[in-house]
């Protein structure tokens, strides 16, 4: 069978689920074969909205009994629920399990539904526009097969890389799940601090927009890094160095590591409650 006829179904219809979906229709994947539960009558009227083919319905049951790869893609909270749920219904034998949800480990995953190979997925927002960035971890056991379904479903919706050790995964969450918020923080601060500083707020938005747009492009490309590329603009006794001294002063790098590991925390404990 193509990869583009898999039949993929998802639990919860919500953001992430919406912008997976978005990617594989995009990637060509048959609509027909995506079928997803979602409680909310007006949420499933949007999947159907993104095309008529794609089956909605609320019966998680439904649509775990005909996929051949299910995406869990119901909060940490929801998870225990939808799991009992799960392990009651009848599914394919050989169903891949995908799981989106912050914190929930494949131990959890695959106690609760035995005979299922699983992989913990943590995407990102931009993965809405094509821009993901996901990290997959799966146990040893499996096989090539598995692990190329799980990166063609994350694949459509931006870069996928593999980590090794499960554990890490919580710490994954914290730098790139919700590191594009900390972008958009910054790009709010730096947005305001221009117009305080008398530019039109249109001027500050495009200003501040393409530059970090520019600067992100440039530190993707190869052999570039970071602080080379910072070392680069940061002329001895000038503007940048004034503003990089304010910010070293004012402990920008310890704040930053003290943020992203409270959100490591949180993401662990999201996974104790999601048990
Ligand atoms: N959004 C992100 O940027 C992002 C990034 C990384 C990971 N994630 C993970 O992705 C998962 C989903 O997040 P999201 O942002 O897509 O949340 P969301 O928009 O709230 O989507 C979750 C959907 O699941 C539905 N739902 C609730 N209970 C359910 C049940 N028992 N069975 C089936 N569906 C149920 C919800 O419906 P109701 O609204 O009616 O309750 C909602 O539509 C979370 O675990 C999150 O950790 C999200």
């Amino acid at each position: 069978m193509a990869r583009e006829d898999l039949q993929i179904g998802f639990i919860g219809g919500g953001n992430m689920a919406q912008a997976i979906i978005a990617g594989l229709l995009r990637a060509g994947h048959a609509p027909g074969a995506i079928t997803v539960a979602e409680p909310a009558p007006a949420v499933r009227a949007r999947l159907v909205g993104l095309n008529p083919s794609i089956g909605a319905t609320h019966s998680n049951a439904d649509v775990a009994g005909r996929a051949a790869v299910l995406v869990l893609a119901v909060k940490p909270q929801v998870m225990p629920d939808v799991l009992a749920e799960l392990s009651a219904a009848r599914r394919p034998a050989g169903q891949l399990i995908i799981s989106v949800a912050a914190g929930v480990t494949l131990q959890t995953l695959r106690l609760a539904l035995a005979g299922s190979d699983a992989v913990r997925a943590m995407p990102n927002q931009p993965a809405l526009i094509g821009e993901g960035m996901t990290a997959l971890a799966a146990a040893t056991d499996l096989g090539e097969t598995g692990r190329a379904k799980a990166e063609y479903i994350a694949g459509s919706t931006g870069k996928t890389l593999w980590i090794a050790d499960e554990a890490l995964m919580d710490a994954v969450t914290a730098v790139s799940g919700s590191g594009p918020a900390y972008f958009y923080l910054l790009m709010e601060i730096m947005e305001q601090a221009a117009v305080e500083l008398g530019l039109p707020a249109e001027v500050a938005r495009t200003l501040v927009r393409q530059t970090a747009l520019g600067a992100a492009r440039a530190a993707n490309l190869p052999g570039n890094e970071p602080a080379t590329l910072r070392a680069g603009v940061t002329s001895p006794g000038g503007t940048t160095a004034a503003a990089l001294a304010v910010l070293e002063q004012a402990g920008l790098r310890e704040t930053l590591q003290r943020a992203i590991t409270a959100a490591r925390d949180r993401g662990a404990e999201l996974g104790r409650s999601s048990r």
